[in-house]
C-alpha cells in the first residue's frame, strides 16, 4: 500500500505534483478562470458584505494560513488576520457578520479549529473551510467547503495536505482579487499560468532527493537547526522546522530573518545548522545580509534560492536551487527540500517516521 516507498511520508511527498494538479483542475475552468467547486457558494453579493478575512488553524494548516494572509492581502487587497485556533477561541476576537472566517484543516476534526469556527459562527461570520476529509465535522458545519484534493494522508507529518492547502489559498486569493477588482486581467492570467506550471517544476525539485539524502546523512547528528526567511519564506521556515522536530526529534526553531538580531542570534554556534530560505527576489539582498550575520558566527549554512542567484554560494556551505517562479508561489517548491531533509534526517536517526512519538494524526482533544 506504500506503493514501493519505505514510508507513507515519502510516498505522500512524491504525490504532491499530482495532488496540486487535481486541486487546480477541480477549481479552474477551460479558460483558466477560477471556478470554485460547487460546495463553495459564496457569491459576489456575499463578498461585498465582507470587510475582513480571519484565517484560523493549527500546526501545519496554520502555516498554510500564514502564506494565505500574504497572498490574499497582496492580490485581493483585503485585510487578513491569521491566528492559531487555540488562541483565537479564548481571546474574544473582533468578528461579526462582515467577517469571512476561513478554517483550514486536513482532518476536519481538530477540536480547537472546530470550536474556533463555532465561536466565529456565533458572532455572525460566514464560515468557509479548507478541508481534505469529505464529510468531516468542520466540513459539515461550514457555509462553504473548499476541498483540497490531496487524497488520504496517512503519515502523521503533513506534506501533501499542506501544499494543496497552499493551492487553495492561491485560488481564493485570485477569486477574491477578481471580485474586489484588485487585479488586472493580465496579472490574473499570468498568475494562473505560473500556478499551472508549478507541478512540473515540483517534479524537478523532487529530483534533488538523492543530494538531500546525502546531506542528511552527513548532518543528522547535529542537535540544533534553525530555519530563517523573509516574506513567505518565513512562513515556509515555520513549516520546515515543524517537520524536522516532529519526525526527527531535533530541536529546531524558525524565525523571520529580520528578527534574528533581536535576540535569537545569540544561540548561533559552529555546529548550528541554518537553513536560509532566500527565494524572494524582492528581499534577496536583505537575506544575504542575514546569512552573512549567521555565517560570521560560523554556523553551517544551507541556502535555498531561485535558479540564477548563484552569488549566494559565496556565503553558504551548501545551496539548493528551485526553478524560477513568482515570489508568491515559491512556497509550493521551497517546502519540498525541507520535507525531504526532515524525512532523511529522521531515517538516518532510525526514527519511526510515519508514527512519531507523542503525536496523533488528528487532534480531537484540546
Ligand atoms: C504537522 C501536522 C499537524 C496538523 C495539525 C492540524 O505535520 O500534521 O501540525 O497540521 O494538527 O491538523 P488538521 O489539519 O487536521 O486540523
Amino acid at each position: 500500500e506504500k506503493g514501493g516507498y519505505d514510508h507513507f511520508m515519502l510516498k505522500e511527498i512524491y504525490e504532491q505534483p499530482t495532488a496540486i494538479r487535481e486541486t487546480l483542475s477541480r477549481n479552474l475552468d477551460d479558460n483558466g478562470r477560477v471556478h470554485l467547486q460547487e460546495t463553495v457558494q459564496l457569491t459576489k453579493e456575499d463578498f461585498e458584505k465582507i470587510n475582513k478575512i480571519v484565517i484560523v488553524a493549527c500546526g501545519t494548516a496554520y502555516h498554510a494560513g500564514l502564506v494565505g494572509r500574504y497572498v490574499i492581502e497582496k492580490l485581493a487587497r483585503i485585510p487578513v488576520e491569521v491566528d492559531i485556533a487555540s488562541e483565537f477561541r479564548y481571546r474574544d476576537p473582533f468578528v461579526d457578520e462582515h467577517t469571512l472566517f476561513i478554517a483550514i484543516s486536513q482532518s476536519g476534526e481538530t477540536a480547537d479549529t472546530l470550536e474556533a469556527m463555532r465561536e466565529a459562527k456565533r458572532k455572525g461570520a460566514r464560515v468557509l473551510s479548507v478541508v481534505n476529509v469529505v464529510g468531516s465535522t468542520v466540513a459539515r458545519e461550514s457555509d462553504d467547503v473548499f476541498y483540497t484534493q490531496a487524497g488520504p494522508e496517512i503519515a502523521v507529518a503533513s506534506t501533501k495536505a499542506y501544499t494543496t492547502q497552499l493551492v487553495c489559498m492561491y485560488l481564493l486569493a485570485l477569486f477574491f482579487a477578481d471580485l474586489n477588482v484588485a487585479i488586472s486581467a493580465e496579472e490574473y492570467d499570468n498568475f494562473v499560468q505560473d500556478l499551472e506550471a508549478i507541478s512540473g517544476k515540483l517534479e524537478d525539485v523532487l529530483k534533488m532527493a538523492p543530494e538531500i539524502e546525502a546531506l542528511a546523512n552527513r548532518l543528522y547528528d547535529r542537535d540544533q537547526v534553525f530555519y530563517i526567511g523573509r516574506g513567505v519564506d518565513s512562513s515556509v521556515a515555520y513549516e520546515g522546522s515543524l517537520k524536522l522536530k516532529e519526525i526527527s526529534y531535533i530541536n529546531s526553531f524558525a524565525i523571520a530573518a529580520g528578527e534574528l538580531k533581536h535576540g535569537t542570534i545569540a544561540l548561533m554556534e559552529p555546529r548550528t545548522i541554518v537553513w536560509a530560505l532566500a527565494t524572494q527576489e524582492r528581499l534577496f539582498d536583505k537575506m544575504v545580509s542575514n546569512i552573512q550575520e549567521v555565517k560570521a558566527r560560523n554556523a553551517h549554512i544551507i541556502s535555498l534560492a531561485q535558479e540564477g542567484n548563484s552569488e549566494i554560494e559565496a556565503h553558504s556551505d551548501e545551496v539548493f536551487y528551485i526553478p524560477r517562479t513568482k515570489d508568491e508561489l515559491t512556497p509550493l517548491l521551497s517546502v519540498v527540500p525541507l520535507q525531504l531533509y526532515a524525512y532523511y534526517v529522521a531515517k538516518a536517526k532510525g526514527c519511526e517516521i510515519d508514527k512519531p512519538r507523542n503525536l496523533a494524526k488528528s487532534v480531537t482533544v484540546e
